[in-house]
């Protein structure tokens, strides 16, 4: 591979969407930023500099980072945030991984002006394993506030209210014309007949999953996070934050002369308030003659799920298998080392005094992992963990299990306060690893899309109510478990994943939400060394930030 330099100067600018200019961190002054292109075994050096009055950290999300989480992101996990005016390259190879990801802040709420798309393509002289298309296009999904999210983030924090929602979605930064004054912010997507388009879907949203359809085509779905599936066709695709699904868009063989919409909105059962609006985007055919004839034809709308369709979500879920040949062998786990069993969900903690807090009952709302809120510590567990000076930082007790077995799609326990901690869970190197993720009822059950960094995990099964660690397991795919970094844990269900614990580092774990997130959704993992030098962490840069 070569090696890719990229600057990302981090600026705020005036942005206008809705009619509404306001301020936002962004890097170099986009929005939506910049894409970052390199191939499979390239070496990037990204080198950020921060000219705002926030910290910052940037996240390649669903990278590996082979031994080297000092590049991976997460504020107070792997590194300490970079500060204002202070640089920080982010410094890696990108190893056995190709496809479409995303970059984003991995500080606060900034992830909601501050990400892009990552895009990695094959080596030279290897191919897709589907016939090269026509053209590549990426769709990147996101969200556009019209005040600060920052400001929304700390609601959510100080009051313990939920935060209000976003304002529009949006694709690749325009929110379209079915919001107000937005009908000039549209994407249009202009295509040739008879073609095959690859389109790189990418869900950057702060926090909804995302249906997505095309009006009068359907698309055969090739890869989920960086990795090839078997090819399915389908009308519908469903991503969660955090996730990416590339699909091929075969165009219709005669320029029908018309348009279709591109809408996204989302698929959410949460009870909080939520945002049901959609974003447009126009499928246009190119057509050499008549252009000005065609502009006033209507455009077809395509039917799209109501919002809380759970079913759909899950037979659409149920229908991704990894590829698996001998160019692409898989490594599902068959044995397991070391299982976990963890509830993922909200809750709530207790009002401080002098306070007057808005989320249930008088309190906050908060959010666990096996019941235990995620507490960040005010230096990076990382550096902490190198350099053995983990007093008064974290602790290695993360529960396996959940504190208390109840019903947990089922009637909720009538406690609903949460613990809180820092804490990690400390795995062999090389442990094959099961963590089954189960939704809870406590504030009613909703659908989280887990994220865990420096791996890819396999799916090998699902559904719905409590895990039933009897007689699941036996419907477990151990063959071609669909491979992915983030994976919607069902509404009212359950997901189990496995992974071989071949990357040491600490690894962070969270909802995608970044709310839940901001809440406490989240955990991490110390993966130890092996034995032999090329199975530990490697030594930190020396312009790693400090706190
Ligand atoms: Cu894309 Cu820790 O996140």
């Amino acid at each position: 591979g070569i090696t890719r330099h990229y600057k990302f100067n981090i600026v705020s600018i005036n942005v206008t969407r809705l009619c509404r200019t306001k301020s936002m961190v962004t890097v170099n002054g986009q929005f939506p930023g910049p894409p970052v292109v390199a191939r499979e075994g390239d070496h990037l050096l990204v080198k950020v500099v921060n000219h705002v009055s926030s910290n910052i950290t940037i996240h390649w999300h669903g990278i590996r980072q082979l031994r080297n989480g000092w590049a991976d992101g997460p504020s107070y996990i792997t590194q300490c945030p970079i500060q204002t005016n202070d640089t920080y390259v982010y410094n890696f190879t990108i190893t056995g991984q190709r496809g479409t990801l995303l970059w984003h802040a991995h500080f606060r709420e900034l992830r909601a002006t501050v990400h892009g798309a990552l895009v990695i393509l094959p080596p030279h002289n290897s191919s897709y394993p589907f016939p090269k298309p026509y053209k590549e296009v990426t769709i990147l999904l996101g969200e556009w506030y019209n005040t600060d999210p920052e400001a929304i983030i700390n609601q959510a924090l100080q009051t313990g209210a939920a935060p209000n929602v976003s304002d529009a979605y949006t694709i690749n930064g325009l929110p379209g014309p079915l919001y107000n004054c937005s009908a000039k912010d549209t994407y249009r997507l202009k295509v040739k007949p008879g073609k095959t388009y690859l389109l790189r879907v990418i869900n950057a949203a702060v926090d909804d999953d995302l249906f997505f359809t095309i009006a009068n085509h359907s698309v055969i779905v090739v890869e989920a996070d960086a990795t090839y599936v078997k090819p399915f066709e389908t009308e519908l695709l469903l991503i969660s934050p955090g996730q990416t699904t590339n699909v091929l868009l075969k165009t219709k063989p005669i320029a029908p002369n018309a348009k279709f919409f591109i809408l996204a909105r989302p698929y959410s059962t949460s009870l909080g308030a939520i945002d049901n609006t959609t974003v447009a985007g126009i499928l246009e055919y190119k057509t050499s003659s008549n252009s000005s004839k065609s502009k006033r034809l209507p455009v077809v709308r395509p039917p799209l799920p109501p919002i809380n369709a759970t079913s759909v979500a899950a037979n659409y879920s149920s229908r991704f298998r990894r590829l698996v040949n001998a160019h692409f062998p898989a490594n599902v786990p068959q044995k397991v080392d070391k299982n976990f069993y963890f509830t993922v969900g909200l809750g709530t903690s207790p009002c401080p005094k002098n306070q007057t807090c808005q989320g249930p009952n008088g309190t906050k709302f908060a959010a666990s992992i096996n019941n235990n809120s995620l507490v960040l510590p005010s230096t990076a567990i990382l550096q902490s963990y190198y350099f053995k000076k983990s007093n008064g930082v974290y602790t290695s007790n993360f529960p396996r299990f959940p504190p208390k077995p109840f019903n947990y799609t089922g009637t909720p326990p009538n406690i609903t306060f949460v613990a809180k901690g820092t804490k990690v869970a400390v795995l062999p190197f090389n442990a094959s690893v099961e963590v089954v993720l189960q939704d809870t009822s406590i504030l009613g059950i909703e659908r989280h899309p887990l994220h865990l960094h420096g791996y890819n995990f396999y799916v090998v099964g699902q559904g719905f109510g409590n895990f039933d660690s009897k007689n699941d397991p036996k419907n477990y795919n151990l063959v071609d478990p669909v491979e992915l970094n983030t994976v919607g844990v069902p509404s009212g269900g359950w997901v189990a994943i496995r992974f071989f614990a071949d990357n040491p580092g600490v690894w962070f774990m969270h909802c995608h939400f970044d709310v839940h997130l901001n809440w406490g959704l989240a955990m991490a993992w110390i993966v130890l060394d092996g034995k032999h030098p090329n199975e530990k962490v490697l030594p930190p840069p020396s312009d790693l930030p400090k706190c």
